[in-house]
Formats: structure tokens, sequence, C-alpha cells
């Protein structure tokens, strides 16, 4: 089965999967329709204010309150948390080949690996080789935002199904439970887990009302719920450490909903790139999809960033990313393609990470092929990489440095440039 969907972002929705389940006119009647249970789902403090406001009200077979204790997840994860203390923060440039997929029959939860984070964010990657059986996820650490680099998933949540494949992403709020099937043999991708703000659209400034991530583009599932009274193991992440029970039926029954919190996707070919058409070329935040904004006015605990096809057509411009050096901290993941201030050594699935400070910027080989070039209108096509920009230090984990998968050789990418020639 597929899901339905419901375009626009952060819409107040209402849906039902069965006529007449949605109650009309109140949240909680003394008797829900079919006797389904009213239960609120808040994603925000009850009192914050209404353009940061949100919950969604959820009709369902069973109350989620419906569960015998949580036990600790006994079998081994990838994961970390934040403080991210475990290893020193590492202000190298760090950068790593791709993870690979499992050998060993694994799912989404299994799958999953941290790199980095902070106290707002975290950084992990998923590889998968088969579906979450009889198994649904909750995160009440942090929103996740799933950026698929192999592989399709189908993501069944309690507000219906989130289908997604490379360059799409999904979006799914802090609490909502779910479980990831795989459309084919094998799955990779990219976590960002959000502790802070969740994410929004960016605002445009002199932009304009259009551009970037039109809000058109973002789909929200259409209640869709499962009837399976089948022992289910619930698994949740809750303040860094698994935590696993199990219920005598799926919890994925709700049958009707109605708010402003809710699993969404996007299609990042649907982003409207903007770019210079004179000279230079803008800071990339350009290129920002989502941000979830810190308590500091455009310094954002988290900015999301592609880096899609688009046309260069700038004169007398260098035409890949500058070097520069950023208060922000940066971590960079390829879905498809090649980037263009890196002619080798980063490729889809694979990551770098350049932290608070670091000078970092086309690699000798791609800053001498943009200086010798002839400018004229040229399209990067087939690629989208994208960042995940904090304004903390993401703090790598002990995998992240120890793991075989780091590129020790990283540094040599800026080593050999020419020393520049002054007049005598
Ligand atoms: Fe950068």
């Amino acid at each position: 089965m597929t899901g339905s969907y419901i375009p626009g972002f952060g819409n107040h929705v209402a849906t039902e999967a069965v006529p007449g389940a949605l109650p009309v006119g109140r949240n909680s009647p003394q008797r829900v329709p079919f006797g389904l249970y009213a239960e609120q789902l808040s994603g925000s403090a009850f009192t914050a204010p209404r353009a940061e406001n949100k919950r969604s009200w959820l009709y369902r077979m069973r109350p989620a309150a419906n569960h015998p204790p949580f036990k600790a997840y006994t079998r081994p994860t990838g994961l970390r948390h934040r403080p991210f203390d475990e290893a020193p923060a590492d202000p190298n440039r760090l950068r790593w080949d791709p993870l690979p997929l499992p050998t060993e029959p694994t799912d989404f939860i299994d799958g999953l690996v941290s790199i980095a984070g902070n106290g707002g964010v975290g950084v992990h990657l998923y590889a998968a080789n088969r579906s979450m059986e009889r198994r649904v996820f909750f995160n009440a650490d942090g929103e996740l935002l799933i950026v698929p680099e192999q592989g399709g998933l189908r993501i069944a949540t309690e507000l219906g199904l989130v289908e997604v494949e490379p360059l799409h992403i999904a979006v799914i709020p802090r609490g909502v439970r779910f479980r990831v099937e795989l459309t084919g043999d094998a799955a990779r991708g990219y976590v960002c887990e959000n502790y802070g703000a969740p994410f929004r659209l960016p605002d445009l400034g002199p932009i304009g009302s259009n551009g970037l991530a039109n809000p058109r583009d973002f789909e929200t599932p259409g209640a869709w719920f499962e009837d399976i009274d089948e022992p289910t193991e619930l698994v949740q992440k809750f303040e860094g450490a698994l935590w696993s029970t199990t219920i005598d039926h799926s919890p994925l029954d709700v049958v009707a909903w109605h708010g402003n919190l809710a699993p969404y996707r996007y299609d990042l070919r649907r982003f409207n790139t903007i770019g210079t058409v004179s000279y230079d070329h803008p800071d990339p935040s350009i290129f920002t999809v989502l941000t979830s904004p810190s308590e500091v006015a455009g310094t954002a605990n988290c900015d999301f960033v592609i880096f899609p096809p688009r046309w260069m057509v700038a004169e007398d411009t260098f035409r890949p990313p500058w070097f520069h050096r950023n208060v922000m901290s940066e971590y960079m993941g390829l879905i498809t393609g090649a980037y263009d201030a890196k002619a080798g050594g980063f490729t889809p699935g694979g990551g770098s990470l350049h932290n608070r400070m670091s000078g970092h910027g086309p690699d000798r080989s791609s800053y001498e092929t943009a200086i010798a070039a002839e400018l004229k209108p040229h399209k990067i096509d087939a690629t989208m990489a994208f960042m995940f920009e904090s304004r903390s230090v993401l703090r790598p984990t002990r995998f992240a440095l120890e793991s075989p998968l780091a590129q020790l050789d990283y540094d040599d990418c800026w080593s050999g440039f020419t020393k520049a020639k002054l007049p005598r």
C-alpha cells in the first residue's frame, strides 16, 4: 500500500482513514467515535507562543500508555548521544569513506552509528539490509531528519506512510512512533538528530515570498493505520540510551488525527536554487532547505543545506566554494554525483567534518581547474551534496576517529599550493 499526502509545510491538518473517526468540533469528546482513544502528542511546551506551538490529536485503537515497563536495550548499538565527549574534540579536518552495507541481518535501528554531535544536534549514519519486523521505534530525544543515499524507505508512522528514496528527505518529529521498511535489498543514508527547535523553512529576506524550498512541495501523510494483534517490540531512544518493551499489538493504530505536529517528506529536486548572475557567489546559506534556529537570531542550532544541480554563470569569479574559516561547524555528506570543491575522495555515502575555524575549501586539483577554466555558462548536473551546519562544534565519536573509514590523508588535498608571487 502506498501513502496519500497533503501538500504544504507546517499546516494544521485534519485527516481520517475511516470516515467518521475524527471527532468534529472538539478534541476530546466524552465518547470518541468507534471507541477510539483520544491522545494529545505535544511537540512544544503547552504555553509556547502560537507560532511555535506544535501538537496533534491522535485517535487510536489503544492508548499509547498501554505498555509494560521499558528495559535497557540489550543489543549493541553504535548510537552516541550528547555531550559526545567519549573522545577529545578534534580540531582537524576529517573525512570518511562510506559506511559498508551490513553482512549480517541489520535493520534501521541496529544499523545506526553516530559520527559526531554537540548539545543541539547528533549526526548519524544508517546502513540496513532488512526491514524492521514487528519492531517500532521512537526518539524521545529529538526530531529525526533522514537523508537517504541508497535504497528507498517506506516509513510507516503513527500518522501515516512516508515513502522516500534517495534525493528525498523525511522528517520524523520527536516521539512519533515509526517502522522503517526497505523497498529494496539494502538502504544507507544520513540522519540528523535535532535536539533543538524543530526544523522550519528559513526566512527569505530580500529574496521575497518565493524561492528555495517552497512550502507547497512538502508533503504530510494522511491518516493510515494497521490493525495487527501480534507481539511488537517498541524501542525508544531516551536521553541517549535505547530502551525496549513488547506490546501485544502494533502501535501504528492511529485511525484519525488532526494538528500541526506530523512527519513530512520533501523532494530535494524541487528546490528552487538561487545563485549569482553577475559575479562572486552568495554564502552557502543561499542553499538552506530547513533551519533549526537557536535563541540567537540568524545563528542556527542546525541548518540543513543542499548543493543541487545549478547553472554557473558568474563572470570573473572563482566559481567553486571559496576558501574559508567559519565560526559555524559543518558536516557534509554526498547523496549523488560529485561536489564541485572536491575532485576526489568525497564519495556518495561518505562525509566530511570541518569544525569551527578550520581552514578549508577547494582541494588543489579543483582549485587549479577552476582558475584555468573558461568562464562560459556551465551546468553542474547530477549532483546533490548536503551540509548539517551547526553553531556548536560537532565532536566526532570514537568510531569516527578510529574507524578504518577515516581518511588519514585528508589534509593532503590542500598541500602543495604554490606560493603567490609578489612583484619585486
Ligand atoms: Fe565550509
